[in-house]
């Protein structure tokens, strides 16, 4: 077995508890002024090893990064201008052409005043858990999912419900899951759903997001539809990447926008994923109209406004010239995603969720572990014996994920190639 050493550790302090994520230094280590119990929260695991990955490169090596979920190909940039502020919900075109694209892909009509632009999704989240929940507050979500609306939620002094879900109900809640967690923990007052989600890559059909948001009205319970990945699709990607069993509208193709079932619920969106612009940061919120003003005023003192120049450049992603790059794109992905799938039974993991969408693949390590031990030793065996960076599922799921790891193939066919190749023969 190839297991160099090397001055790398991962991961770094584990957080009381041994729940295996990393942490920030705790106000007791620290002289001087205290540090809020709020900011108590694990760094992300994907951004320690992206700088690994950096360090690497640096010395020589050639590393392949199945790591980050970030889209290579990106638009080019607009000259540089000076730029004032805008509205703290972003300029009005922008706003109305993020409407025009929910009419073009969805079919449904929104006031463009409902659209607020945020600073990537991440800003909305921040804003939208502000003006939606208070500290205390019960807000559910599953668990392996993407670790940002734990730790933010957590952050805000908001109570997270954490609901474990595996291949039984494709990585994603149920309303008897639901039942079960207010029963356990006591009424929530949210529920955050993903779908593509963050780090399974499966897909809630028509039915099963009409069930979790006829559960979530029922109760008074804040749905909140994290749709980033929406347009990341791929044609096998089974019944739910079709809108569920019987739906099968070609609207639902491209994701089930949660705005079309429930009013009262917020959708969440990103210029990140499908098109790509990670660095220009710049997401949005479809808004029930009475959150709209809580959230204006929260953005202008946050942010003031988003990024202007981003606002102005992300006008130019609902062209049909647009639409049609990026598209094309999905199609790298889904050649990329093939790969995986194909040399799944010589990787000799164990068991994988289906991808339907993202750029996601996330496996059990299976017979693997005998070997590495657990999830975080085999990415780093990986990275420091054959260069190819992956994720350990401890950032997505504490205690679980540290028999899982995550691979983005958003890296692209050949790197993808390259990597399962090397994997193969370092696992020999
Ligand atoms: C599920 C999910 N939501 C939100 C984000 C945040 O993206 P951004 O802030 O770039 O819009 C990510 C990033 O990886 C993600 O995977």
């Amino acid at each position: 077995m190839m297991k160099p050493g090397g001055p790398f550790k991962m991961p770094p302090p584990r957080l009381p508890g041994g729940t295996g994520q990393s942490a920030v230094p705790q106000p007791a280590d620290r002289p001087g002024l205290p540090i809020s119990q709020r900011s108590r929260i694990p760094a992300f695991e994907v951004m320690r090893i992206t700088d690994r990955v950096a360090q690497r490169r640096a010395d020589g090596h050639d590393v392949v990064s199945l790591c980050a979920g970030e889209p290579s190909a990106r638009p080019a940039p607009g000259t540089l201008k000076p730029a004032g502020y805008t509205g703290p919900l972003g300029t009005a075109p922008l706003r109305e052409a993020i409407a025009g694209h929910y009419r073009d892909w969805y079919g449904v009509e929104l006031d463009p005043a409902t659209v607020a632009v945020t600073t990537g999704s991440s800003g909305a989240f921040q804003l939208v858990f502000l003006a939606a929940f208070d500290p205390g507050d019960r807000v559910a979500l599953v668990s392996p999912g993407y670790p940002a609306y734990r730790n933010i939620l957590t952050a805000l002094g908001v109570s997270v419900v954490e609901i474990p879900v595996g291949p039984e109900t494709r990585y994603q809640p149920t309303p008897a899951l639901l039942d079960a967690a207010a029963e356990a923990h006591g009424p929530l007052a949210g529920l955050v759903v993903a779908s593509p989600a963050n780090p399974t890559g499966t897909m809630l059909g028509r039915a099963e997001l009409a069930a979790l948001s006829e559960w979530c009205s029922v109760r008074g319970v804040r749905l909140i539809s994290d749709e980033i990945y929406h347009g990341i699709t791929f044609a096998d990607g089974g019944d739910h990447a079709a809108g569920g069993a019987g739906a099968g509208a070609d609207s639902d193709r491209r994701g089930v926008t949660v705005r079309e079932l429930d009013p009262e619920a917020v959708v969440i969106n990103s210029f990140s994923k499908y098109w790509g612009m990670t660095g220009w940061r710049l997401g949005w919120a479809i808004l029930p109209h009475s959150l709209v003003a809580p959230l204006e005023a929260l953005a202008s003192n946050f942010a003031l406004s988003p990024p202007a120049p981003a606002q102005e450049l992300a006008l130019s992603a609902f062209t049909e010239e647009s639409y049609a790059q990026r598209d094309a794109v999905v199609e790298g992905f889904a050649r990329a995603r093939q790969l995986i799938l194909d040399a799944a039974p010589q990787l000799d993991w164990g068991v994988a969720a289906p991808s339907d969408g993202a750029f996601y693949y996330y496996s059990e390590l299976g017979p693997q572990l005998a070997r590495f031990g657990d999830s975080i030793e085999y990415a780093r065996a990986l990275l420091e014996g054959a260069d190819v960076a992956v994720v350990p599922g401890v950032d997505f799921d504490p205690l679980a994920g540290q028999r899982a790891v995550r691979l983005s193939y958003a890296a692209g066919e050949s790197a993808v190639a390259e990597a399962l190749d090397r994997i193969i023969r370092f696992q020999r």
